[in-house]
């Protein structure tokens, strides 16, 4: 008999986009059943490695060290919260997750994606049940997200057209995995983006 496992959900999308916002409210509505997270992080060595990564100038990394630093901190997740969590039936809901790797180090600086999806297969090795793909205006996310001054704008100092290409990219991907993507428009008021993400998520936790 295998042991009943809970749902992993993931929230994508450009920088900006309501994915964290969107997440809570969700994490919010599911109650004491879910746990939220996020990456780079979600365990403590996965938080030191965010640092790493989400800091300094653009050009600090390669896009190949990029993978190399992302991969291990989703590895140090996965074994120390993602699959605790799942093993004992609880909902995870996580802001990014491997989709993010395979549209910003994977599509945006060259084709790096069959190196992505090789080191996912090995290290990784899973996906989730479910993933939000928040699609919105990339000059307005990017708008919103330095308006935040989080000091960890590394990607949101790429530019507006790296935006335009994580979009792209991640509307590519959603169309590529339609059985666990769904696409929510995030160009609308944040209740009504969290009613749209709640009816969904209700359609696959019955
Ligand atoms: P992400 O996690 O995708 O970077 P956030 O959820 O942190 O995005 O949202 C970025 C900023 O935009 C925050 O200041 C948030 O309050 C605001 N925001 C999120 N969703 C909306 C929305 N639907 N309309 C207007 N502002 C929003
Ligand atoms: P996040 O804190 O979610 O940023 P934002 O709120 O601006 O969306 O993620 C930090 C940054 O890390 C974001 O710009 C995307 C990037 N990132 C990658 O490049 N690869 C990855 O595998 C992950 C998980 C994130």
């Amino acid at each position: 008999m295998t042991a009943r496992r809970g749902l992993f959900i993931s929230f994508e999308g450009i920088d900006g986009s309501g994915k964290s916002t969107q997440a809570r409210a969700l994490a919010a509505h599911l109650g004491e059943d879910a746990i939220l997270t996020r990456e780079p992080g979600g365990s403590a060595g996965a938080e030191d490695i965010r640092k790493l990564v989400l800091t300094g100038e653009p050009g600090r990394w390669s896009a190949e060290t990029e993978l190399l630093l992302f991969t291990a901190a989703r590895r140090d997740h996965m074994e120390r919260l993602i699959e605790p969590a799942l093993r004992q039936d609880k909902t995870v809901i996580t802001d990014r997750f491997a989709d993010s790797t395979r549209i910003y180090q994977g599509a945006t600086r060259g084709d790096l994606r069959a190196t992505v999806d090789a080191l996912h297969d090995l290290m990784i090795g899973r996906d989730p049940d479910l993933t939000f793909v928040i699609d919105m205006d990339p000059a307005t996310a990017l708008a919103r997200g330095l308006a935040r001054r989080s000091g960890e704008d590394r990607f949101e100092d790429f530019g507006l057209s790296f935006q335009q290409t994580l979009r792209a990219g991640f509307m590519t991907l959603a169309e590529t995995a339609p059985d666990r993507c769904i696409v929510i428009d995030g160009n609308r008021d944040v209740a009504e983006v969290t009613a749209d993400v709640i009816a969904h998520a209700q359609r696959r936790t019955r």
